[in-house]
């Protein structure tokens, strides 16, 4: 045995390299060359020469090992330097750079068997080499199972591929699948470095079904004005109309409609409300607000609800979601009030059978419905531009888009059309309500529909924006309205502008004052207050108790007054105009040192035309007119009657003839009235000619007019009746008609104070409505003709 030895030992001698000689077994660390032997890393080498056996195993135990034939002394190097360039050619599936390699030189008689392995990271192979004539047979055995053999020979240098993945106690080789989910679609397969990999069985546009079976996921977004078709196709809505999104005989006849509206502008439309019209079903409304309707039930939903017929309704913090099963496919409808977003997931390719802005936006105007909201939808509007708005600005905050986080999204969605929409609705509309964040909130959710794995968590601190929030939740605002932020931080329902352009326009908060007889009322808008940061509960009339009625409907906020109560109306004439004058003004609580509204000074006046008011011209040429007369608590009939005598007994009638300067008495008579309480008071009386443009008085605040010696009031103010007397005239260069119009009023008369002080010229004016029981006096006229 010592012959061969000293020989091999020159020979080895030449060789680089660490080296030890061993006989029998050895233990040998290969940590400085770790082997990937059938997908298993190893650092340590077991190796037994004895003259019955060669085993080279990874493992103690002997299940990962190269068995050869009897071989007796070997050598170990542990650094062998290696021409790559031999490896590769023979091994084709080995795609890896060569790492390391160490060699187990044994000896077949005087022949040396040369075993080299060779680590190409996660691959492996072997070169074995012999000068003897052999054969000499290799057997590779992985996890207890012999893997392939070779059957070395002197005529060149064999190499073996020992690579693998192992998982579980299973080998496999290349290309091998490692486990399926047919759940998840996915699988994992030995890829072709024998690494295990993770496979979707789906593409990147689609979503697995179970059963390994895919659909294709289509996602169609509108937020604003924009719409992005499943092509990813952008177009603008400009004008209120209702839109078909998607419609189809192969999802049952579903059919989804985006309502637009505008908001702040009228010439910028925003997504207000969707509808899916369900085939024998009730449709189904999303609103703003989060309101979910059923015909014209409001639906409360907690989490979710089966409406039957596979239609199903989720709501959570950010959103409304209607999820409606077809047999050979999925749509489900998802709105936060900015935001839809129409997932289709279906067979793969585009459903020819599919209509709609989200199937094809080509020609946006083929999918407007008209009638939905009236045809006085599709007029555009122009407002000047808003000059608070810089374009840059925004179109820097909408290019965001392109950088990071988002770029996690660009292979699977394309941001572009998002950026676009993006710069044309912030470069025109300011950007308040939320918008600044909109259109990157779209396109992430977009992005984690297509790939949930892709949920760019952290997008919003990068770009400044507060996660999704249940914006206006259980706010619910009229047609006319929108929700909006409002300028203390808070949410109101604010005025659509095109509600609110004849308003704006006027300068005024609402319709003009509404003038009756004893009564008055202002309707201020409510939106318009909201707006301007106004609480329609702080304000109210001249008299603090009395505030505004708001119409839980419409949001109008009426304030009013009538004969009962005036609510510190004051009165004042003017000329021939009596002026109802009051106000609507904030309430000023006299503990708050400080303030925070606005000054209101609403003026809420009526003014009247004497003649017009009450004034029943009757132009019968009768001897007497009744008038049936309600004033206040009191109803009464109130008549006024000629007479020809101061006894009042030759009543003037349609057939007695007056001659000019003829003096007559002219009776006021009331029947129905308590005389106890009240008196009749005329006020005044004047004659008219036809065309009410000529007027003469007879009686002026209750007093004969003192420029006409003919006059004389009889019993005024001293009960229920009284007459005075005059000289018939007529007006010169005028028709030959005369009314005589009085004015009367009825007065408290618990202390004979109704009686007018009518002594000469220290007569003082009475102020209106001191002691009357009623403000508002009658009226009664009687008209001559000749
Ligand atoms: C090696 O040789 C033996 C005996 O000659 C034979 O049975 C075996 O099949 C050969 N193996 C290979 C891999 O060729
Ligand atoms: C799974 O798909 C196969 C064909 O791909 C089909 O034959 C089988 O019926 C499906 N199984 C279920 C449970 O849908
Ligand atoms: C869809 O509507 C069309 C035309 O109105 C009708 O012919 C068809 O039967 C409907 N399809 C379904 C599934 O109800
Ligand atoms: C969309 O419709 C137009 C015609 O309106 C047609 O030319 C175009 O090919 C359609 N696009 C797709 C993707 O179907
Ligand atoms: C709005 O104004 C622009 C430019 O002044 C004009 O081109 C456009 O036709 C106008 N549109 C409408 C709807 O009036
Ligand atoms: C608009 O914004 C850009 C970029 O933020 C800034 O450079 C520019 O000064 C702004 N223009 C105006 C008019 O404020
Ligand atoms: C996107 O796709 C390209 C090429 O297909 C690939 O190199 C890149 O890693 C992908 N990016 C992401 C974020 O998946
Ligand atoms: C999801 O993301 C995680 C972490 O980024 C990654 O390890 C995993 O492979 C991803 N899964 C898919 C299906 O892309
Ligand atoms: C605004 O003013 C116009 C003309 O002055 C008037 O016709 C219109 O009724 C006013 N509108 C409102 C809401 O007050
Ligand atoms: C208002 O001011 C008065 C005088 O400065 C002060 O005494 C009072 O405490 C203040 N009230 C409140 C509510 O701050
Ligand atoms: C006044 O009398 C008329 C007729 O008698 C009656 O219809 C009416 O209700 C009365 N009004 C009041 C305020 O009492
Ligand atoms: C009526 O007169 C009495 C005594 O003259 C007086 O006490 C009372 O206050 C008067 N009432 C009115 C309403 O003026």
């Amino acid at each position: 045995m010592l012959r061969p030895l000293l020989l091999l030992s020159a020979l080895i001698g030449l060789l680089p390299g660490a080296e030890q000689q061993h006989v029998g077994s050895a233990t040998l660390n290969i940590s400085s060359c770790p082997i990937s032997y059938y997908g298993e890393q190893f650092t340590t080498l077991y190796v037994t020469a004895t003259d019955e056996v060669f085993t080279a195993c990874f493992d103690i135990i002997g299940v990962d090992c190269i068995v050869g034939p009897p071989l007796e002394i070997f050598f170990f190097f542990d650094e062998v330097s290696e021409n790559e360039a031999d490896w590769h050619p023979s091994l084709p599936d080995i795609s890896s750079s060569l790492l390391c390699s160490v060699e187990l030189k044994a000896f077949s008689g005087l022949f040396p068997v040369s075993l080299k392995i060779s680590s190409f990271g996660s691959q492996a192979a072997v070169k074995l080499e012999t000068g003897s004539l052999g054969p000499h047979e290799f057997e590779f055995v992985a996890n207890g199972d012999s893997v392939g053999s070779v059957n070395l020979t002197n005529t060149g240098p064999i190499y073996k591929d020992i690579s693998a993945c192992r998982q579980s106690g299973g080998l496999y080789f290349y290309d091998d699948e490692v486990s399926s989910d047919p759940d998840t679609c996915s699988t994992e397969s030995c890829d072709s470095v024998a690494t295990i990999q993770p496979n979707d069985i789906c593409g990147p546009l689609e979503r697995c079904h179970g059963n390994n079976t895919c659909m294709f996921v289509s996602i169609c977004t509108v937020t604003g004005p924009a719409v992005i078709d499943f092509n990813d196709q952008l177009k603008t809505v400009e004008d209120r109309c209702g839109y078909t999104l998607l419609t189809g005989s192969s999802i049952q006849n579903l059919t989804v409609v985006a309502n637009f509206q505008e908001r702040r502008r009228r010439d910028v439309s925003f997504l207000d409300s969707v509808t899916l019209r369900l085939q024998g079903q009730d449709d189904v409304h999303l609103e703003q607000g989060g309101v979910v309707k059923e015909g014209n039930t409001v639906l409360t939903i907690n989490g979710s609800t089966d409406l039957g017929n596979g239609v199903e309704v989720f709501v959570d913090p950010t959103g409304v979601t209607v999820t409606v099963s077809h047999p050979e496919s999925t749509t489900s409808v998802f709105f936060d009030g900015n935001t839809a977003q129409i997932i289709f997931i279906g067979p793969a390719g585009q459903d020819p059978d599919l209509g709609g802005l989200c199937a094809n936006s080509t020609s946006v105007s083929d999918e407007r419905l008209p009638e939905d909201i009236g045809s006085s939808c599709e007029v555009q509007y122009n407002d000047t531009a808003d000059s608070s708005i810089n374009c840059t600005m925004m179109t820097e905050r909408c290019n965001l888009l392109l950088e990071e986080p988002f770029t996690a999204c660009h292979n699977h969605t394309d941001p572009e059309s998002y950026i676009d929409a993006c710069i044309d609705t912030l470069c025109k509309y300011p950007a308040v309500d939320g918008l600044n964040c909109q259109f990157q909130e779209a396109y992430a959710r977009s992005c984690s529909l297509r790939s949930s794995n892709d949920t760019l968590d952290s997008w919003r601190s990068t770009v400044g924006c507060s996660p999704p929030q249940p914006f206006c939740q259980g706010r619910i605002c009229s047609d006319h309205e929108f929700c909006a932020e409002t300028i203390s931080g808070g949410i109101g329902c604010f005025c659509r502008a095109i509600f609110a352009f004849p308003y704006r326009s006027n300068d005024t908060l609402g319709d003009p004052t509404v003038c009756e007889e004893n009564s008055a009322s202002v309707t201020l808008v409510g939106c318009l207050l909201e707006e301007k940061g106004l609480d329609y509960t702080m304000l109210h009339l001249n008299d603090p108790t009395c505030t505004g009625q708001r119409d839980e409907l419409d949001h109008m906020v009426t304030f009013s007054y009538n004969g009962s109560n005036t609510c510190g109306t004051e009165v004042m004439a003017n000329n021939s105009q009596l002026i109802y004058m009051n106000s609507v003004t904030v309430l000023n609580s006299s503990s708050d040192n400080i303030t925070r509204q606005d000054q209101v000074y609403i003026d809420f006046s009526c003014v009247f035309t004497q003649p017009d008011v009450n004034t029943v011209t009757f132009r019968i040429k009768d001897s007497s007119v009744i008038e049936k007369i309600t004033s206040g608590t009191w109803n009464y009939t109130l008549t006024m009657k000629a007479y020809t005598d101061a006894g009042r007994t030759q009543a003037v009638d349609s057939n007695t003839e007056v001659q000019l300067n003829q003096q007559i008495w002219v009776e006021l008579e009331t029947d129905g009235l308590d005389d106890g309480l009240v008196a009749l008071v005329t006020d005044s009386c004047w004659a008219a000619d036809q065309a009410e443009s000529l007027r003469y008085n007879l009686i002026v605040d209750g007093c004969a007019n003192p420029d006409d010696q003919t006059v004389n009031v009889v019993g005024n103010g001293a009960g229920t009746s009284n007459y005075f007397s005059f000289n018939m005239f007529q007006f010169s260069r005028s028709s030959s008609e005369v009314s005589v119009h009085c004015k009367v009023n009825l007065c408290a008369n618990l202390n004979q104070t109704c009686t007018p002080d009518c002594s000469g010229g220290l007569r003082k004016r009475r102020s209106a409505g001191s002691k009357y029981l009623d403000e508002a006096p009658a009226f009664i006229s009687m008209t001559w003709t000749n």
